[in-house]
């Protein structure tokens, strides 16, 4: 009986990998679809090959089996060695096998790596670059002015890439210092990011989906926590985050002037930045939502009418903190100051992102405070911890020792009249 229940539960165990946020059998795109079959194609055979191997084996044990003690105690039959007929079709069987694998393999593997002929026009183009631990976007088809007349640089973010849902998406893949692979389970990959070594696959979401990815490659003492999130958004979405990611955070001034009134899309993001992150903040967001693009477009939505004015003592706080401590020293938040490090990720409108530490947390106050405290133990290793030129990203408190995470998300408010 326990067995019979066992059996039974398999499906239930199963289905639940099926669906799962990182299940490679429950695809949303054509490239991972690819995979599917290819998958589903090499289980057939192999399932094939087992149930004949185990049946005669099977046969074998039954038919041959010592039925009295005078069989246990009766001399081995007669003995012999070779059978070119059962050789040469066994052998014949094994390559007709892998070659069945072997073809669709071929084909999946060329499949994977370049957008196909028929969608190269309307094909979109990022770049990813893997870090220990976390991945950079570049889009370098949206240009972004710097601050300080420093010209013009791709849109850069960190951990999460969105993009537009039902076209299809060239990667190319980058490495910053060690190996590190692409994947995201329902829509594509794995391919490697190797350094001084160009690389490239492309995706396309069926439609507007979130969608979990993971550094598949071992790359270190942090490589399972190195995490991002594909969010695909339809054409008219994806060009209002566009839209909203390029405006430098200087553009919003009016925040630090309390302004509650300002309406440029940059303003409101900013605004977002530093009311949204408490989720259950009364006449604000709810908690989590199940669906997480849902929770996603929240992150990106205006400050609602009626809420308190910005406080511009407590923005003038959190930039002082990331400026005089030693966030800048690596961090970027574009439009407000040049971070140093081209290791560390660009934090420009921060806010808006779902999740922190490269993927792994939620973008709330109290992840975020316990990311900044004590980033070894939420990610061991990182460069967080260990500090850079003699700076160590943990010693970042106020002066009272304690740090308070409104403090400094709202440093991703802007320079007044930078
Ligand atoms: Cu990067 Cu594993």
């Amino acid at each position: 009986a326990a067995r019979a229940a066992a059996l039974l539960a398999l499906p239930v165990i199963f289905g639940g990998w099926l669906s799962g946020p990182q299940s490679t059998l429950d695809t949303e795109g054509p490239v991972a679809e690819s995979q599917r079959h290819l998958f589903y194609t090499t289980l057939w055979v192999t399932v094939v090959i087992f149930v004949l191997v185990a049946s005669v084996l099977a046969y074998a044990t039954i038919k041959f089996r010592a039925r009295t003690s005078a069989d246990e105690h009766a001399e081995p039959p007669p003995q012999s060695h070779g059978n070119p007929l059962v050789e040469l079709t066994l052998i014949g069987l094994s390559v007709a096998a892998l070659v069945v694998i072997a073809i669709p393999t071929l084909r999946g593997i060329m499949y994977t790596y370049d957008v196909p002929e028929a969608e190269r026009a309307g094909a979109y183009e990022v770049t990813a670059t893997g870090f220990q631990w976390w991945f950079k976007f570049d889009y370098p088809a949206e240009e972004v002015e710097l601050p300080n007349n420093a010209g013009r640089a791709p849109l850069t973010v960190a951990n999460e890439l969105v993009i537009p849902a039902g076209r299809a998406v060239r990667i190319d893949l980058r490495a910053y210092d060690v190996i590190h692979s692409f994947w995201v389970p329902k829509l594509a990959g794995k391919v490697d990011m190797i350094p001084n070594r160009g690389n490239h696959l492309w995706l396309k979401a069926d439609r507007p989906g979130y969608y979990w990815g993971q550094c598949a490659e071992f790359c270190g003492e942090s490589h399972a926590v190195m995490r991002f999130r594909v969010i695909a958004l339809a054409a008219d979405e994806f060009a209002a985050w566009l839209e909203n990611q390029k405006h430098n955070a200087r553009d919003t001034a009016a925040q630090s002037a309390g302004d509650n009134n300002d309406t440029a899309p940059a303003a409101r993001v900013q605004f977002a930045a530093y009311e949204k992150i408490p989720r259950n903040t009364p006449g604000w967001s709810a908690d989590f939502d199940a669906d997480p693009l849902v929770n996603w477009r929240r992150q990106q939505e205006p400050r609602p009418a009626g809420s308190p004015p910005a406080d511009a003592a407590l923005i003038a706080r959190g930039r002082a903190l990331f400026t005089e401590k030693t966030c800048i020293t690596c961090h970027t938040i574009r439009g407000h100051h040049i971070g140093g490090a081209p290791f560390a990720p660009d934090l420009t409108h921060v806010a808006t992102r779902t999740t922190i530490a490269g993927g792994l947390l939620e973008n709330t106050g109290a992840n975020l405070h316990r990311w900044i405290t004590d980033p070894d133990g939420v990610k061991p290793g990182n460069k967080m911890w260990r500090g850079v030129g003699g700076m160590s990203g943990y010693t970042v408190r106020d002066d009272d020792n304690t740090l308070d995470w409104r403090t400094h998300i709202a440093v991703t408010a802007p320079e007044a009249a930078a």
